[in-house]
C-alpha cells in the first residue's frame, strides 16, 4: 500500500485510463505498455492502467501492466458490483502492488437521473463495493463520482462509511469540472474536519478541467490535505481532459516555499513523457501549453530577450532542462556520427536499446541523404517511429504520384502482405493523398471513413519532414496512424497504412478471442 508522508504528494496517473476515454484516444496494448514505461521512469506512484471490464482489450492491457511494470503501484478501476470487482482483481493480482478502485456517483443528478438510488441504497452499494474488494486487496481506493456536486453532508456520511469499510484512499472528483478553488479547498477542509478516521486514509483529488481550472483546484485541495493528485500527461481526458500531471508538479516544485510539498516525479522526464503520449495518441500539444509546449520556454520580445542575457531569473521561473526540455539549434547531418547521434538521443531524453539504436541510426543515414540538416524535431520523429513498430500485415514497398493543374492525381501504390503476396493497384482521385489512400483501401479491401487528416512540418526549412496523422472511422471505432517523411505523399500512405494494418490486428485479435467481451459498459451498477 502506498503511503504518503506529510509533506509529499502522492502522483495518480490516469493517462490510461481516464485520458484514454478521450475522444481519438485510444491506445493498442504495446502503445499503452509504451506509456506504462514512461510513466515508471517518470517516477509516478501509482498508474491506473484500465478499466478492465470495459473490453476483453481493456483487461488485457492492464493484466500485461499489472505483470511487467514494477516499481508503481498499479491501478484498475471497477463500479461496485462482483463481476467488475472481481474481473478488475483477476488483471491486477499478479502486479506488485495491486490496487482496486471502485467507484460510485453521489450527487442528487447521479442519483436520480442515472442510478436511480436513494441516499441509503449509496450508501449500501458504496459499503458493499469497499468491503468486496478489500477481501481480494489490501489497497483500495473509493471514489464518490461528481463528488463536488453532492451534498456537503451527505458526500462526508459516504466517505466516513467507505473508510469504516476499509478504503485505504478516498479519492473526491470533480467529475464535470465544475468547482472552483476556494470552494474545493473548503470541501476537502470540511471532510477533514467531520469524517471520523480520516487521518487514516489518503484523501485524493481528481478534477477535470471543463473551466480550465482543473490544476487549481488539484492545488486548492492539496493546500487542504489532499495528499494524492490524479492528473494524466498533456492533461488528456474525458472532454476538456483532466489535470495535466507536467503542470500540477512543476507548480508544487517551483513554489515549493509555498506548498511545502514534495512529489516523487523525476522531473527532467516530464518533456519526453510528454512527446510519448502526444506521438501516441495522435493527440498534439498546443505550442503555448504550460511546461511541455513547443513555446513555453521562448522568449521572442527584444526586452525579454535583453533580460534573459543578463541574468535567465529575469523572466524564467523554471530551467528548461528541468523538465527535459534540451533542445538546441545543434544541427546534425550525414556526416556526423553513430556517437553524435547517441548524445543527441541521450539529450532528448529517450533510451533506447542497441538494436532500436541500430534501426534508428540507418534510418537517420537514409534522411540525412534526403535533407541537409536533421533537427530535434526530426530525431524524435525516427526514434518513436523505431519505438512504435506499428503492427499488422501490410508494408508499403512503392507509391508514386502524378499530379497536374485541373486533373484527377493518380497514384500508384504497391504493397506486400506478410503472407508473401505483393500486390499494385493505380487509382485516381481528388490530390495525390486521396489517390494513394484509395489505391490501399482497394488492395487492402479495408474501406474507412476518414475523419480526420492533418500535416505539419516537423522542423524548418523547405525540405522539412511533414508528420501525416490520419485519423479514421471503421465499424464504429476510431483508429490514427502517423508518418513522417520529407515526402508528404509517402507519410500520409505510411500513415494510412498503419490505420489498415491496426484494424486488420483489432479484427484478428477478435477472431482469436472469439469477439469483445463489452464495447461499453452499461452506465447503471449492477450490484
Ligand atoms: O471523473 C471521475 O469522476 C472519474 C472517477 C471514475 C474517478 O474519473
Ligand atoms: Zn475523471
Amino acid at each position: 500500500m502506498t503511503q504518503p508522508g506529510s509533506d509529499r504528494v502522492l502522483i495518480f496517473d490516469t493517462t490510461l485510463r481516464d485520458g484514454e476515454q478521450s475522444p481519438g484516444c485510444s491506445m493498442t496494448q504495446p502503445e499503452k505498455l509504451r506509456v506504462a514505461r514512461a510513466l515508471a521512469e517518470l517516477g509516478v506512484d501509482i498508474i491506473e492502467a484500465g478499466f478492465p471490464v470495459a473490453s476483453r482489450g481493456d483487461w488485457e492491457s492492464v493484466n500485461a501492466i499489472a505483470r511487467e511494470i514494477h516499481g508503481p503501484t498499479i491501478a484498475g478501476l471497477a463500479r461496485c458490483n462482483k463481476d467488475d470487482i472481481e474481473t478488475a482483481w483477476r488483471a491486477l493480482q499478479d502486479a506488485s502492488r495491486p490496487r482496486l478502485h471502485v467507484f460510485l456517483a453521489t450527487s442528487a443528478i447521479h442519483r436520480q437521473y442515472k442510478l436511480n438510488m436513494a441516499k441509503e441504497e449509496i450508501i449500501r452499494t458504496a459499503v458493499e463495493g469497499v468491503r468486496r474488494a478489500r477481501a481480494l486487496c489490501d489497497d483500495v481506493e473509493f471514489s464518490p463520482e461528481d463528488a463536488s456536486r453532492t451534498e456537503l453532508e451527505f458526500l462526508a456520511e459516504v466517505v466516513e462509511a467507505v473508510v469504516d469499510a476499509g478504503a485505504t484512499t478516498v479519492n473526491v472528483p470533480d467529475t464535470v469540472g465544475y468547482t472552483v478553488p476556494e470552494e474545493f479547498h473548503d470541501v476537502f477542509a470540511y471532510l477533514k474536519r467531520h469524517v471520523r478516521g480520516i487521518d487514516k486514509i489518503t484523501l485524493s483529488v481528481h478534477c477535470h478541467d471543463d473551466l480550465g481550472m482543473a490544476v487549481a483546484n488539484s492545488l486548492a485541495a492539496v493546500r487542504a490535505g489532499a495528499r494524492q493528485v490524479e492528473c494524466t500527461i498533456n492533461g488528456i481526458g474525458e472532454r476538456a481532459g483532466n489535470c495535466s500531471l507536467e503542470e500540477v508538479v512543476m507548480a508544487l516544485k517551483t513554489r515549493e516555499s509555498f506548498f511545502g510539498l514534495t512529489t516523487g516525479i523525476q522531473t527532467n522526464r516530464l518533456y519526453p513523457t510528454s512527446r510519448i503520449v502526444s506521438q501516441i495518441t495522435g493527440m498534439p500539444v498546443p505550442r503555448n501549453k504550460a511546461i511541455v509546449g513547443e513555446n513555453a520556454f521562448a522568449h521572442e520580445s527584444g526586452i525579454h530577450q535583453h533580460g534573459m542575457l543578463r541574468h535567465h531569473s529575469t523572466y524564467e521561473i523554471m530551467r528548461p532542462q528541468d523538465v527535459g526540455l534540451s533542445r538546441t539549434s545543434l544541427v546534425l547531418g550525414k556526416h556526423s556520427g553513430r556517437h553524435a547521434l547517441r548524445e543527441r538521443v541521450k539529450e532528448l531524453g529517450f533510451e533506447i536499446d542497441e538494436a532500436e539504436f541500430a534501426r534508428v541510426f540507418e534510418e537517420f543515414k537514409a534522411l540525412a541523404d534526403k535533407k541537409k540538416e536533421l533537427f530535434d524535431g526530426d530525431i524524435e520523429a525516427l526514434v518513436m517511429r523505431a519505438e512504435s513498430g506499428a503492427p499488422g500485415p501490410w508494408l508499403l514497398e512503392a507509391v508514386e504520384v502524378t499530379t497536374r493543374s485541373n486533373a484527377a492525381a493518380l497514384a500508384k501504390v504497391r504493397l506486400k502482405h506478410v503472407d508473401g503476396r505483393v500486390l499494385e493497384q493505380q487509382t485516381s482521385g481528388d490530390g495525390p493523398v486521396d489517390a494513394a489512400i484509395k489505391a490501399i483501401e482497394q488492395i487492402t479491401a479495408v474501406a474507412v471513413k476518414v475523419s480526420k487528416f492533418e500535416l505539419h512540418s516537423l522542423s524548418g526549412g523547405e525540405d522539412a519532414q511533414g508528420e501525416a496523422v490520419i485519423t479514421v472511422e471503421h465499424n464504429g471505432r476510431g483508429y490514427r496512424g502517423t508518418s513522417a517523411s520529407t515526402d508528404i505523399v509517402e507519410a500520409a500512405a505510411h500513415a494510412f497504412l498503419e490505420v489498415v494494418n491496426r484494424i486488420e490486428s483489432t479484427r484478428l485479435t477478435a477472431e482469436r478471442n472469439g469477439g469483445e467481451r463489452r464495447a461499453d459498459p452499461p452506465a447503471v451498477a449492477a450490484v
